[in-house]
């Protein structure tokens, strides 16, 4: 294998289930898969921590039938730690909450870790890294949100660039087996800026599911070389 493909398959992809077609969504997870998606980001939102509802662990657990794809779940609720095993038992593979939505955090990510699936701390643009200072050791992925949580479609912040990079060095000084995922308004245009700050994992919506040909807008987030 090449160094070219080796940086390429570092890139991993999730494309986010929020900008799919919601009257066809089994089509749209079956497509997403041939179409070489790595994982499937599914958005959930309950109205109180962030200004929308999306859907809950009954259509996460209607679309498990579908997929081989990791089931990669974001939880936009207040006081997550109330539905974890709801969405462990419906099919989740790895879980995130968000550190602003929970006082009880290390026990909200241990709650995850006991089901046996990989945990995940979602910062706000504007929440500092340092809530995971005493954490970071527990954690198997953290995601930096590059819009404010709630939609699709929004344009990319780019002050979360050197979050990106204050985590990757933080990550890197410590010598942990942790990911960094990012999630808003990733497109062929932010992606190589989030990927040279040190991302792995690349969420998008609009990016992907807004485009004809799966295949193709996949392809356009990951490195050239
Ligand atoms: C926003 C969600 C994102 C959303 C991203 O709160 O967490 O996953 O689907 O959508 P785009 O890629 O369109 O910004
Ligand atoms: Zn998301």
């Amino acid at each position: 294998m090449t160094i070219q493909q080796n940086n390429r398959n570092k890139i991993l992809i999730a494309p986010s289930l929020l900008s799919a077609d919601f009257s066809r969504l089994a089509e749209e997870v079956i497509a997403i898969e041939k179409a070489g998606a790595d994982m499937l980001h599914l958005d959930v939102m309950d109205g109180v921590f962030v200004p929308n509802i999306t859907f809950g662990p009954l259509i996460i657990s209607s679309l498990r039938p579908y997929s081989k794809l990791i089931f990669d779940v974001h939880l936009m609720i207040e006081s997550p730690e109330r539905y974890i095993k709801d969405f462990a038992e419906a099919g989740a593979d790895w879980i995130s909450i968000h550190a602003e939505a929970t006082i009880h955090l290390h026990r909200a990510i241990w709650k995850i870790k006991e089901l046996d699936k990989k945990a995940g701390i979602a910062l706000n643009p504007h929440t500092s890294i340092n809530v995971l200072k005493y954490l970071l050791e527990d954690l198997d992925y953290v995601l930096i949100m590059t819009v404010n949580p709630g939609f699709g479609g929004q344009n990319f912040i780019k002050s979360c660039l050197k979050k990106i990079k204050d985590l990757k060095d933080l990550i890197e000084e410590k010598n942990l087996p942790i990911l960094i995922q990012v999630d808003g308004g990733i497109n062929s245009k932010t992606a190589p800026l989030v990927i040279e700050a040190g991302a792995q994992i690349l969420v998008a919506g609009t990016a992907i599911f807004g485009e004809k040909d799966y295949v193709k807008a996949i392809e356009a987030l990951k490195p050239s070389t």
